[in-house]
């Protein structure tokens, strides 16, 4: 197994649990293994179960994690999922809102289904879990909610007014939040990605690709890398980092950020 964490957060965390949704692959993945190697006990939620083997290959290294394959827009599978990090942890520090979708559709092929799906997921279900959350995290010394967005929070890109819509949504809510539970010294902050090298971004490579011009696979991903400044994708570790240091002491005063992660692709 590849070690994703830095190595300066080292037992940062031990002590500390996680939850992490979104967690089967990709930047979720990535994001609850780095707390694991930060010594944090992590519950890993996925709708696919990907999300068992991931648990059991984490379980294998030695890592205190558990796997819950449930959709975190289901009210009673998350007011469950909460309920069993306190039997087993009696504590939750860190909530990581990383479950996410896309879809890429010009406007007049846009059902309202898939709209409110998209929503749905990325949007709504992420104030389904801090709700949920919120008790345990006031419990804990130094609680955190980071909530995934996107650099389509700062920009709508063309075919995903849904997706862009949501990840907006996500700005809003988290500040929102943040000022609410900053009484419960609850820190809450969203982080928004450029294009980071997971199955979500070959789908979005395919299907714009197919929209925007006759490119063959890779080749406008490839594109809009040759713009980005340090002209590179984001591993999916990269975001785990940063949110190793959003969730540590050392961003105590840190709350109501939107932070861009994305190699200077956006500068605001
Ligand atoms: N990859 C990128 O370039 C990029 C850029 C900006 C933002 N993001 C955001 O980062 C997050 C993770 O993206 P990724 O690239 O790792 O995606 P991914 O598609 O590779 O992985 C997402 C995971 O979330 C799970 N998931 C989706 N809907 C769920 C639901 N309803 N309940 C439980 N689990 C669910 C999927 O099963 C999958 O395992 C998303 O919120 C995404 O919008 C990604």
């Amino acid at each position: 197994m590849t070690l994703v964490a830095s190595a300066m957060y080292q037992n940062q965390f031990t002590g500390r649990t996680a939850v992490v949704t979104g967690a089967g692959r990709g930047i979720g993945l990535a994001i609850a293994q780095s707390f694991a190697e930060s010594g944090a006990s992590v519950l890993l939620i996925d709708r696919d179960e990907v999300v068992e083997e991931a648990a059991e290959t984490l379980r294998a290294a030695g890592f205190d994690v558990r796997g819950l394959r449930a959709d975190v827009t289901d009210e009673e599978a998350m007011k469950s999922a909460f309920r069993w990090v306190d039997e087993l942890w009696g504590r939750l520090d860190v909530l990581v809102n990383n479950a996410g979708i896309i879809t890429i559709s010009n406007l007049d092929d846009l059902s309202l289904a898939e709209f409110q799906r998209v929503l749905n997921v990325n949007t709504t279900a992420m104030f389904l879990c801090c709700r949920e959350a919120a008790p345990l995290l006031r419990k804990s010394p130094s609680g955190v909610i980071l909530n995934a967005a996107s650099g389509q929070a700062r920009q709508g890109f063309i075919y995903t007014p849904h997706y862009a819509a949501s990840k907006f949504g996500v700005v809003g809510l988290s500040q929102s939040l943040a000022k609410e539970l900053a009484a419960d010294n609850i820190r809450v902050n969203s982080y928004c990605p450029g294009i980071v090298k997971t199955d979500m971004w070959q789908y979005n490579d395919r299907e714009w690709g197919k929209r925007l011009g006759d490119y063959a696979p890779g080749e406008l991903i490839q594109e809009w890398i040759d713009d980005i400044p340090l002209k590179r994708a984001a591993e999916a570790s990269d975001v785990a980092n940063l949110l190793l240091f959003l969730a540590s002491d050392a961003a105590s005063y840190i709350t109501g950020q939107a932070i861009n992660i994305d190699g200077g692709m956006f500068m605001s």
